[in-house]
């Protein structure tokens, strides 16, 4: 079985390309969210696969909530439990956060894999040229094929990004993280029709539409920019997003 948060795409592909050597079945952690869902039975699962993106060096926030508040139930002692982690080119210590999080329920991780897509953080990233992100995911492939091998035979390898110091990390989710759980910084433009997107793609439930126009209500965001990359009309911004462009990973439906 897979367990899979994705906002733009990437960490999704990449559930769907393993699932479909392994033949596992992939739940969304994203609408697990939305729903409530504080358990998940792993009832004769051989694999269990966590798949989540990078955020700030670190297991992506609203996932590592999520794993850390959810019971595995029924999980077998043989099972394999791996990680993957979709970064745009370094992974940090992301696989150490879930090992963490995973032993405190007495669940070792065995495995953990990074995989460098196309990057999302617009507020501060320019998006790649369509030649380079069609290179980008091109190569993304070629590391999914020897994954898709490793988790196949349930081999226990770490096939990671270089590490940065701990004294960086430990900078980072002191003084950049609760920074980016703040919502003061999303704006939107006159573009939006108030389709409700935004709100349904939320997976911390903290948007509502107000006079059809999308309100944060909470200064608990998983900076997934779900809402701002999937907005149809690109209404809704953060930080220099409007000039770094928008990405969906174009190989999955979302
Ligand atoms: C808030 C935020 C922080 C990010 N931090 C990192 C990072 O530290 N290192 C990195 O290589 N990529 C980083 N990224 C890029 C994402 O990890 C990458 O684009 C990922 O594949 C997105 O997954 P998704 O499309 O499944 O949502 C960050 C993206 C966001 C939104």
């Amino acid at each position: 079985m897979i367990l899979c948060f994705s906002a733009t795409g990437n960490t999704k592909y990449c559930a769907e390309y393993i699932a479909s050597r392994t033949h596992d079945t992939i739940t969304s952690i994203n609408s697990m969210m939305k729903d409530g869902v504080k358990s998940v039975n792993c009832e004769g699962a051989e694999r269990l696969g966590i798949f989540a993106p990078v955020y700030d060096w670190d297991l992506a926030y609203a996932a590592a909530e999520f794993l850390g508040g959810v019971s595995f139930v029924n999980l077998p002692e043989s099972c394999y439990v791996y990680g993957v982690f979709t970064c745009g080119s370094n992974a940090g210590r992301a696989d150490e956060n879930l090992r963490e999080i995973l032993s405190r329920k007495g669940i070792t991780l065995g495995a953990a894999f990074a995989v460098s897509m196309p990057d999302n953080y617009v507020p501060m990233f320019r998006t790649e040229s369509p030649e380079r992100r069609a290179e980008h995911l091109a190569k993304a492939d070629e590391t999914l094929k020897e994954l898709a091998e490793d988790i196949a035979e349930k081999r226990h390898v770490q096939k990671f990004t270089r590490k940065p110091s701990r004294l960086f990390t430990y900078l980072i989710k002191k003084f950049v993280v609760p920074s980016q759980r703040k919502v003061k910084g999303f704006t939107v433009n006159d573009d939006c029709v108030g389709c409700g997107l935004c709100e349904r793609v939320c997976p911390m439930n903290i948007i509502t539409l107000k006079d059809n126009r999308p309100v944060w209500t909470a200064d608990k965001c998983a900076c997934c920019l779900a809402c701002l990359h999937r907005c149809p009309k690109q209404a809704i911004n953060l930080g220099r997003s409007a000039k770094n462009g928008r990405y969906v990973n174009p190989n999955v439906k979302l």
